[in-house]
């Protein structure tokens, strides 16, 4: 089976775009791979946060994760800092990569945009943990966004310079963008993507919402005022957004969607229906998770151990092919 990793950022909450474009997919993914899902906590302090933040947002996202459907008896889901390997291996990484590469990063660019008062050097290092969370399981393929692309090619150049320095040691990993994914846009911008980061409360879809505040931010989405339903998202971008949501929440194709509605209120109020009925049980079975903190932890372990396992022998096959010598 295809060795598959990914990784996700314990920030802020999970919304509709990160369930219908990623979450979903690995939930489906982890019953035709061999995959790994990470909260990459180490990542998340490459930024400043208050102490306990980090903890308590890993807590909270596993249990999302768990709730969306990833099953801990059937892929491997840990925590980056519970398996010391990465850090161990990031380093290797670090020297293998280089100041110019890591440079062209645009994720780093934007983000050192955005921290401008204090830009860590693990900012910059960023790629090179990621690489090592990769390299780490022998990772044929990275389910990922467009935006993250880059990290994974980087990788690949970084596996490739150390294997031809100390030997074959490394598995070359390519990125996969499922196209398959619905991209979600804002519900009040919908020329942006739905983004926790972008500020606007009415404009995302948290999967914890009450049912009654997301059929609000639904009814109220922005569209347009020619009248028409039709799937075009370059020229009616807003209603685009409601028949793909739809569409995704129904398994439905969203241009046939198009045919069947006269008018945007229909459309709304059966986007609403769709998306709750969609997060019920979703929400019910975060609601026990979220109750019984114990029972995430005794899961999360699990995961960690299985991690180490594979995490450990490639360490110690990269440390014995540059040479170290022996403890
Ligand atoms: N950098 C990724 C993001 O910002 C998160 C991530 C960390 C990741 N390690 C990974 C993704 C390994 C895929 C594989 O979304």
């Amino acid at each position: 089976m295809t060795r598959v990793f990914s990784g996700i950022q314990p920030t802020g909450e999970l919304h509709l775009g990160n369930y219908l474009g990623a979450i979903r997919n690995w939930a489906k993914m982890q019953h035709e791979t061999d995959a790994l899902f990470c909260v990459v906590d180490l990542h998340a302090v490459t930024v400043p946060k208050t102490p306990g933040e980090v903890g308590e947002s890993t807590l909270r996202l596993s249990q999302l994760l768990m709730a969306a459907g990833l099953d801990p008896e059937v892929c491997t889901l840990f925590v980056q800092s519970h398996v010391r390997e990465h850090t161990e291996c990031a380093w290797l990484m670090e020297c293998s990569v280089s100041f110019g590469e890591l440079s062209r990063m645009t994720q780093f660019k934007d983000k050192s945009d955005q921290h401008k008062s204090f830009i860590s050097a693990g900012l910059f290092t960023y790629p090179a943990l990621q690489a090592a969370d990769i390299l780490l399981y022998d990772t044929e393929e990275v389910p990922v966004g467009d935006d993250q692309r880059q990290h994974v090619e980087i990788t690949r150049d970084i596996a490739e310079r150390f294997n031809s320095r100390y030997g074959e040691t490394f598995v070359l990993p390519k990125a996969v963008v499922p196209k398959a994914a619905a991209r979600v846009m804002d519900m009040q911008h919908p020329d942006k993507k739905m983004s926790k980061s972008l500020d606007s409360p009415k404009g995302t879809v948290g999967l914890l919402d009450e049912p009654k505040q997301i059929a609000k931010k639904i009814k109220s989405a922005v569209t347009d005022n020619d009248g028409e339903v039709r799937f075009d998202v370059a020229e009616k971008p807003g209603v685009s957004n409601l028949l793909s949501i739809l569409g995704a929440a129904t398994d439905r194709d969203p241009e046939a969607l198009a045919d069947e509605y006269e008018q945007y209120g229909q459309l709304k109020v059966d986007t609403a229906d769709a998306v709750v009925a969609l997060l019920e049980p979703f929400q019910e079975r975060f609601r026990e998770l979220e109750a019984d903190p114990g029972e995430t932890a005794r899961l999360l372990k699990i995961g960690a151990d299985k991690a180490r396992e594979t995490a450990s022998t490639t360490v110690a096959r990269a440390k014995a092919a540059i040479g170290f010598l022996a403890d």
